[in-house]
């Protein structure tokens, strides 16, 4: 344990087998700031695009806040329950920081000016339509979004993420501006009780496809040791 902020040296096996969408939260409960700091310090070292670091995060705690959320949201309990809601935003315009994102590839040794140069079209040629930017914008979300719901666990706290919301409404109350997606909400909080089973995956089989989309191999050890290559 971590002092009053709760990391918990989780092996990361256990934490990915572990973690749940929570569905019930004990209400009341609060996060500390302590904890939020902790939460953020370790999300922002979600691995991004040029390392534009395309997410930004609305948590709303106060409950007058959540009460105006929760209608805007399927009228799921968690928004009510949980001790916040995190919005998680995608940028959608890659270049806003990257001047400065590029000037410390230089500074650190990554890259020379030439190079930087260089970079700086290569964003252009990267992002060159609404659609692209899109992708950036929610592939680079959703990745902050799963640290942040791994190290939320690892703390103790439960999560569930949601996308059962609407999205005008929401984008509205938080005064998201239009540049930015609001990929997901995730409710946090302290879990109430156990959760049901969890649901079945598809599967290493049905996932996975060998050098080309399609192409399978025959189900062998499931270790992936030795086997024949089908
Ligand atoms: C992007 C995203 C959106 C989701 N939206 C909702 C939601 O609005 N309401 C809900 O109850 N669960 C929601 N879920 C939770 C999923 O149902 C859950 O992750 C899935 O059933 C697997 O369960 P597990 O997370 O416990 O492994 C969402 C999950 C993700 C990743």
């Amino acid at each position: 344990m971590d002092g009053e902020v709760g990391m918990i040296g989780m092996p990361l096996e256990e934490a990915v087998r572990t973690r749940r969408s929570v569905h019930r939260f004990r209400p009341g409960a609060r996060i500390s700031d302590a904890q939020w700091r902790k939460l953020f310090e370790l999300t922002e070292l979600s691995p991004s695009s040029f390392n534009f670091q395309p997410w930004d995060f609305v948590v709303v705690d106060e409950e007058e806040r959540k009460r105006a959320l929760y209608p805007l949201c399927w009228n799921q309990r968690p928004v009510l329950d949980a001790a916040a809601v995190v919005a998680v935003l995608g940028d959608k315009d890659p270049h806003r920081r990257s001047e400065e994102v590029l000037r410390q590839f230089v500074e650190n040794g990554y890259i020379d000016e030439e190079t930087r140069r260089a970079y700086m079209e290569a964003v252009d040629v990267l992002y060159p339509d609404e659609a692209r930017r899109i992708e950036h914008a929610v592939g680079g979300a959703c990745l902050a979004a799963m640290t942040f719901m791994l190290v939320a666990h690892g703390m103790g706290l439960a999560t569930l993420p949601m996308i059962g919301f609407d999205p005008r409404g929401v984008r509205e109350l938080l005064g998201v501006p239009d540049d930015y997606i609001v990929t997901m909400l995730i409710a946090v909080g302290h879990p109430a009780g156990p959760e049901l089973p969890r649901q079945q995956r598809r599967g290493f089989e049905d996932i996975v496809h060998w050098g080309r989309f399609g192409n399978r191999r025959d189900a062998g050890p499931r270790s992936g040791q030795g086997g024949e290559v089908g």
